[in-house]
């Protein structure tokens, strides 16, 4: 059962671009089903369940602002409420007849975010997103086999990058990491200074040096700002990396980039190279035992150039997370 930490946070359910006019979507949250449609210019998430005999509304269609359901045909409007049910057109509807649970829904940064809880978190906002002189590509999603604590520490995790990654973002033959500041925030924490030399930072083609901020946003969305030449450089990409826990075991990613350079490389060839990425860390993720994060630390190795995957366990300690840790 998810606790608060977990549950009164936004997670991203789709590209804003994959929820079409006339189908819904099933997607899980925390082990619960939802149906995410589209009603006019307004999105809705419910809980995927059909009041009348408990078929998904996912199964369903959408047509003239409401959603049809698959088996008997019972139509609900964007408030939830049945408008129409087919074996009885001339019936006064009883009010019973609505939506078993309505969600909180929010568009932002390309994606539709929901949020399960009465008591929502603050929403996760990167002031890049707002600015014009930044574009937005929303990518994903990234499905993956591991508990999403494992997942967001992977994104944070700095040491494996010129190993795992050697020869794309990283080179092994610089691997030893130097020392970097991690600060409080109120919403967890923030590191800054944290050097990288890579074989092609901006995608000319010349290898240099790069620096990295990384931020917390809400326990599983999570961002780094990269300035590229130098550490006060003109050239600045943006990352946020928002993921969906489905289930203890299962996590689908979202990456949400924008640079204030590049404008000639496509949405498909930054989606391209993000899955790249992604696919050389999916296979590692998945085979760490134990599957959850442990929150005990003496349960692994910790060494200086780990300080920022240390200080996330001990963040999702602070908050009292006990969804996918052990
Ligand atoms: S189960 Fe949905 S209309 Fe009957
Ligand atoms: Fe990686």
């Amino acid at each position: 059962m998810a606790t608060q930490s977990s549950h009164n946070q936004w997670y991203p359910v789709a590209l804003i671009s994959e929820l079409k006019s006339d189908k819904p979507l099933a997607r899980t949250i925390l082990g619960e089903d939802i149906v995410v449609w589209r009603s006019g210019h307004k999105i809705c998430a419910w809980k995927d369940l059909c009041i009348h005999r408990g078929v998904r509304l996912s199964l369903g269609t959408v047509c003239n602002n409401r959603i049809r359901c698959a088996y008997h045909g019972w139509e609900y409007n964007s408030k939830g409420q049945c408008e129409l049910i087919p074996a009885h057109p001339n019936l006064k509807i009883p009010t019973k007849a609505r939506a078993s649970a309505i969600y909180r829904t929010h568009e932002y940064a390309g994606l539709i975010w929901v949020n399960l809880s009465e008591e929502p978190k603050t929403f996760p906002k990167l002031d890049q997103f707002s600015d014009n002189n930044y574009r937005v590509v929303p990518g994903g999603p990234y499905e993956i086999d591991a508990a999403a604590p494992r997942v967001v520490e992977n994104f944070l995790d700095l040491s494996h990058v010129p190993i795992l990654h050697d020869g794309s973002i990283g080179d092994s033959n610089f691997a030893e990491m130097s020392d970097y500041t991690i600060e409080d925030r109120p919403e967890g924490f923030f590191a800054t200074d944290i050097r990288y030399y890579q074989p092609d930072p901006d995608g000319s083609g010349s290898s240099g040096d790069v620096w990295y901020d990384f931020g917390i946003l809400a326990p599983f969305t999570v961002y780094f700002v990269k300035h590229i030449g130098s550490r006060q450089g003109a050239e600045k990409f943006v990352l946020m990396f928002a993921v969906r826990p489905e289930s203890a075991d299962k996590s689908w990613a979202y990456m949400v980039p924008a640079y204030n350079y590049a404008a000639d490389l496509t949405e498909q060839q930054i989606n391209e190279f993000h899955s790249y990425i992604f696919g050389q860390d999916r296979p590692v993720v998945e085979s760490q035992r134990p599957e959850l994060l442990p929150m005990d630390l003496s349960k692994e190795l910790h060494l200086r150039s780990d300080q920022m995957t240390l200080r996330y366990r001990r963040y999702l300690k602070a908050i009292d997370m006990d969804f996918g840790v052990s």
